[in-house]
């Protein structure tokens, strides 16, 4: 494996970006600074946020490097909604991908992004809000929604980990 690449937004993706590099020893990068650093055809673990249930960048990145791994960064709990995430993102069966719960936070997005997700923590709020009963999951998600979330540990890379001593 030659390096760690990533697309993040608002920080939680380079976080764990960064904690994955100290883990394993690989060298992390965004991926502008891959462009000079990581040469096209090398074996990489990519990291991306998630938008609309794909993983920004993942496609771009699949064309210059040879994807090993992928972590999909998201507002959602660590190891959830996988194959979703997987299909909307054409993600072949035979490259592994973890999803890995991320922060959230309305305030620290710009211009689109913010005005997207202004629209969907309406909507979210309005039917969840709603809802008589409400399951657990559904109350995390409502309380991310209004009052944002910082979810981003160390602990949450446990599988990503696994699999990568798994082809050391
Ligand atoms: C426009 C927009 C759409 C999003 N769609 C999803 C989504 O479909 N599923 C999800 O789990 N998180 C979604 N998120 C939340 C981000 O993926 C989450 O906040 C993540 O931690 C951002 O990573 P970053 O800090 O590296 O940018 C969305 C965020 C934005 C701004």
């Amino acid at each position: 494996m030659k390096a760690i690449i990533y697309t993040t937004n608002t920080g939680s993706t380079a976080q764990y970006a960064k904690m994955l590099a100290e883990k394993t020893g690989l060298q992390a990068f965004s991926m502008e600074e891959a462009k000079s650093k990581v040469e096209a055809g090398s074996e990489i673990i990519y990291l991306g946020w998630i938008m609309a249930a794909q993983v920004k960048g993942c496609k771009a990145a699949a064309k210059k490097y040879k994807i090993r791994a992928i972590c999909a960064v998201g507002m959602e709990k660590t190891g959830t909604r996988t194959e979703e995430i997987r299909g909307k993102t054409c993600v072949p069966a035979e490259i592994p991908l973890f999803t890995l719960q991320g922060n959230f936070n309305v305030k620290k997005l710009h211009g689109l992004y913010r005005i997207m997700m202004n629209m969907m923590v309406k909507m979210v709020t309005k039917q969840l809000g709603a809802k008589a009963e409400r399951t657990h999951r559904e109350n995390e998600m409502l309380e991310i929604m209004l009052h944002g979330g910082e979810n981003v540990r160390e602990e949450n890379l446990k599988s990503i980990l696994d699999y990568y001593k798994s082809i050391q």
